[in-house]
């Protein structure tokens, strides 16, 4: 039976490739082989927790303060080890992470085919998101099966020059995972949030780590939720802190210690989207929530100047605002204070996909390996509301 490595090491890989992992473990078609670089370790094994993954193998890099060249030499070196005695028949990475695109060129020198999941995200800039939009580029050549998560993502693809064969629209596996846990009302470990979430108090929930973000631009930011939260005693912040300690020391200096903000650790994915569908606005620098929370009908604000989903901004239900202190302050104080403007943007709309994607891998895989066949693509049919806010 052909063996499917699954390799990821971050937070939002692991959420994104759960849906796909279980759908090959519960296939009878192939045995899946889960590898994990540890490039995140408290926030991946929370993950993995969650949803009942236990890794076959785990290189286990992370380093505190680790370069991304660390983070690539050792999982190259790491996986170059395990595939001298355990060669799959193709490899899964997932999205735009160091560990991704270390573990597509890995398998690609041992004649290992790369199945790249999230394929063909442009932001059109090389260095922002940094070192994303290069990551992403360098696996879209060496990858022999594209699961590109929307049409935008599929026509980049072919703009570069990749066969449209190789490519299969499978729409985003991070709405499968939304799905596992949206309304569930999981509890929170934290007992702020759970009397939060009885208040009925507006929520202000952001999250923050972009690399390129970090510095200044993240002291800004700091120093914007502070103005945010003293205008507005009524309005809870909820900012579940990454577990980087760079970004620590520059957002939270400013915030701490504020009646009407509420830091956390990382929160379990549950947990995560619950609090998301409980928040009145959305404020982040991340890939991920800027797929999930349009699908909850939630206005994002997104700190940074370009993005690669530029699908939920055509929906009109998020906008980009840089970095900008003063922008940042506006943009949230509009949404509080503008009824009409709130309106317009909290809007559901679900272009990044309809839960089947973990399924349309799955099929593509069978095909690329000569086992089975594609099934029908997330297309404009599928476009459609899935959820309610
Ligand atoms: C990484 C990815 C980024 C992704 C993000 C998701 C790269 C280059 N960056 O960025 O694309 O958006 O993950 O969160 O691949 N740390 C811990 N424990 C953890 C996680 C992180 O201690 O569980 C600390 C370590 O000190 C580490 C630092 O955070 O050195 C940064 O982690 P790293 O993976 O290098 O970068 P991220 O900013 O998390
Ligand atoms: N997330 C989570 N707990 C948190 C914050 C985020 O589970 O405390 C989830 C979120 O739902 C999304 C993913 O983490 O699916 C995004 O991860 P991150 O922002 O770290 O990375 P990015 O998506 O920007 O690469």
């Amino acid at each position: 039976m052909p063996v499917i490595m699954p390799i990821f090491g971050t937070r939002p890989e692991a959420i994104k490739m759960a849906p796909i992992v279980i759908a090959l473990q519960e296939s009878p078609d192939f045995d899946c082989f889960v590898t994990v670089t540890g490039q995140h370790r408290e926030m991946l094994d929370q993950v993995n927790d969650l949803f009942g993954i236990v890794p076959d193998h785990d290189l286990n890099i992370l380093q505190p303060g680790q370069s991304l060249s660390a983070i690539m030499t050792r999982t190259i070196d790491g996986l170059d080890k395990l595939f001298a005695t355990t060669k799959p028949d193709a490899v899964i990475v997932q999205g735009d992470t160091t560990t991704s695109t270390a573990g597509a060129i890995a398998a690609f020198y041992h004649g290992i085919p790369v199945v790249h999941v999230e394929a063909g995200l442009r932001s059109g800039d090389l260095f922002s998101p940094f070192p994303e939009e290069a990551n992403r580029k360098i696996t879209s050549q060496i990858a022999s099966l594209h699961l590109a998560p929307t049409s935008v993502s599929k026509g980049n693809l072919l703009a570069e020059g990749v066969r449209e064969e190789d490519v299969v629209v499978s729409g985003n596996s991070v709405i499968d995972a939304l799905l596992t846990t949206v309304g569930k009302e999981i509890p929170f470990s934290d007992p702020q949030l759970e009397e939060l979430a009885a208040s009925g108090r507006r929520i202000l929930l952001v999250t923050t780590h972009r690399r390129e973000n970090q510095g200044d631009a993240m002291r800004g930011v700091g120093r914007a939720l502070a103005r945010i939260a003293d205008a507005d005693p009524e309005l809870v912040i909820v900012l579940p802190a990454h577990k980087n300690p760079i970004v620590r020391e520059a957002v939270l200096p400013a915030i701490e210690g504020k009646p009407n903000v509420i830091v956390t650790e990382p929160l379990a994915y549950g947990e995560f989207t619950r609090m998301l569908s409980l928040a009145h606005i959305v404020l982040t620098d991340s890939g991920g929530v800027q797929e999930e929370a349009p699908s909850l009908g939630k206005p994002v604000l997104v700190m940074r100047d370009n993005t690669e989903r530029p699908e939920a901004v055509d929906a009109g239900t998020v906008t980009l605002i840089g970095t900008d202190e003063h922008r940042i302050v506006t943009e949230v104080q509009r949404l509080l204070n503008d009824q009409d403007h709130f309106d317009t943007m909290a809007n559901a709309v679900n272009p990044y996909g309809d839960g089947r994607a973990a399924e349309r891998t799955v099929a593509a895989i069978a095909e690329l390996l000569g086992t089975g066949k594609r099934i029908g693509e997330f297309g404009l049919a599928s476009n459609e509301k899935v959820f309610t806010s």
